[in-house]
C-alpha cells in the first residue's frame, strides 16, 4: 500500500491506534484522528514518519473542515477512510436518555455521514478508494444497556450496502468490520464477573486484540480485497455466528 494515504479516525487509542500502525506498517502514510490537540500530538510521535496526527471532532462539521484542511497541506487526498471512532452511553431504555441518544448516533453514526461524504469525491476522481467502517458485533446480536449504540451499529452496516451500491463502479469499496468483545478502554469496566461470564460464550476462549481488527481492515484496505465491496466481516471469536 505503499504511497497510499490513509485516515484513520480515534486512532489515539484501542482499535483505531492498532489500526493506524498496521496501515502504517503496509507502507501507508497515516493521518491518524484525536478529539484533542495533546491526542494528536501523541498520534504524530506514535506514527513517526509514517503519518501524523490530527484534532478531529465528528460531531463538529467545522472541525472536520478544518481537519482536512490540514491534511491537505502538499499532500494527496486520502484514498483509505477507516472510520473507526466511537462511543457508548449505555442504559436500559427507561433510563436512556435524550442526551445518550443523540450522542451516541451523532458521534457513531452522523460522524461517518459527515467524514465520508467529504473524502468520496477526491476518491471519486482518483477511481480508487477503500472505506471500511466499524461496527460491532451488537449491531446483529444486540446487547441489553446498548439499544443506541446497537442502533448506530446497524445503521452503519446499512450505510456500508447503500454506499457500496453508489460507488463501486468508481473503483471504491465500501465494507464493514464488526469486532467483538475486544481488549480497549471501551471494555476497560468489565467487571472480573462479567468478563468471566462472557469468555466463556467466546468460542476462541478470549477477547480480541486490537491488532486482530487491525489484521482484518488491513486487508479489506489492500488490493487483495479489490472484489470484497458492502461486507461485514465478523471479527468476534465466535461469539456470535450468523
Ligand atoms: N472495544 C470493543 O470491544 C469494541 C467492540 C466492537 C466495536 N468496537 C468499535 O471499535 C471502535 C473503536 O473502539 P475502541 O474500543 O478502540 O474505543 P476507545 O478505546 O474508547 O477509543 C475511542 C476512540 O474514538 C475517539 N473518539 C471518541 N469520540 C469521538 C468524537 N466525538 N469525534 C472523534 N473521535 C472520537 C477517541 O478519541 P480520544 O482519544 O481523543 O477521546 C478514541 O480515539 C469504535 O467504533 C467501537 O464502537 C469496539
Amino acid at each position: 500500500m505503499s504511497g497510499r494515504v490513509a485516515l484513520v479516525t480515534g486512532a489515539s487509542r484501542g482499535i483505531g491506534a492498532a489500526i493506524a500502525q498496521r496501515l502504517a506498517a503496509e507502507g501507508c502514510f497515516v493521518l491518524g484522528t484525536a478529539t484533542t490537540a495533546a491526542g494528536a500530538a501523541d498520534v504524530t510521535a506514535a506514527l513517526g514518519e509514517h503519518g501524523m496526527g490530527l484534532e478531529l471532532q465528528l460531531r463538529d462539521p467545522a472541525s472536520i473542515d478544518a481537519a482536512l484542511k490540514r491534511a491537505a497541506d502538499g499532500r494527496e487526498a486520502p484514498s483509505v477512510l477507516v472510520n473507526n471512532a466511537g462511543i457508548t452511553q449505555d442504559n436500559l431504555l427507561p433510563r436512556l436518555g435524550e442526551d445518550a441518544w443523540q450522542a451516541v448516533l451523532d458521534t457513531n453514526l452522523g460522524g461517518v455521514y459527515r467524514l465520508t461524504r467529504k473524502l468520496l469525491r477526491p476518491m471519486m476522481r482518483g477511481r480508487w478508494g477503500r472505506i471500511v467502517n466499524v461496527s460491532s458485533v451488537v449491531a446483529r446480536m444486540g446487547n441489553a444497556g446498548q439499544t443506541n449504540y446497537a442502533a448506530a451499529k446497524a445503521g452503519i452496516e446499512g450505510f456500508t450496502r447503500a454506499l457500496a451500491q453508489e460507488v463501486g463502479s468508481r473503483g471504491i469499496t465500501v465494507n464493514a468490520v464488526a469486532p467483538g468483545f475486544v481488549e480497549t478502554d471501551m471494555t476497560a469496566a468489565l467487571g472480573d464477573a462479567a468478563r468471566e461470564a462472557l469468555t466463556e460464550r467466546i468460542a476462541l476462549g478470549r477477547l480480541g486484540r486490537p491488532d486482530d481488527v487491525a489484521a482484518v481492515v488491513a486487508f479489506l484496505a489492500s488490493d487483495d480485497a479489490a472484489y470484497v465491496t458492502g461486507e461485514t466481516v465478523q471479527v468476534n471469536g465466535g461469539l456470535h455466528m450468523a
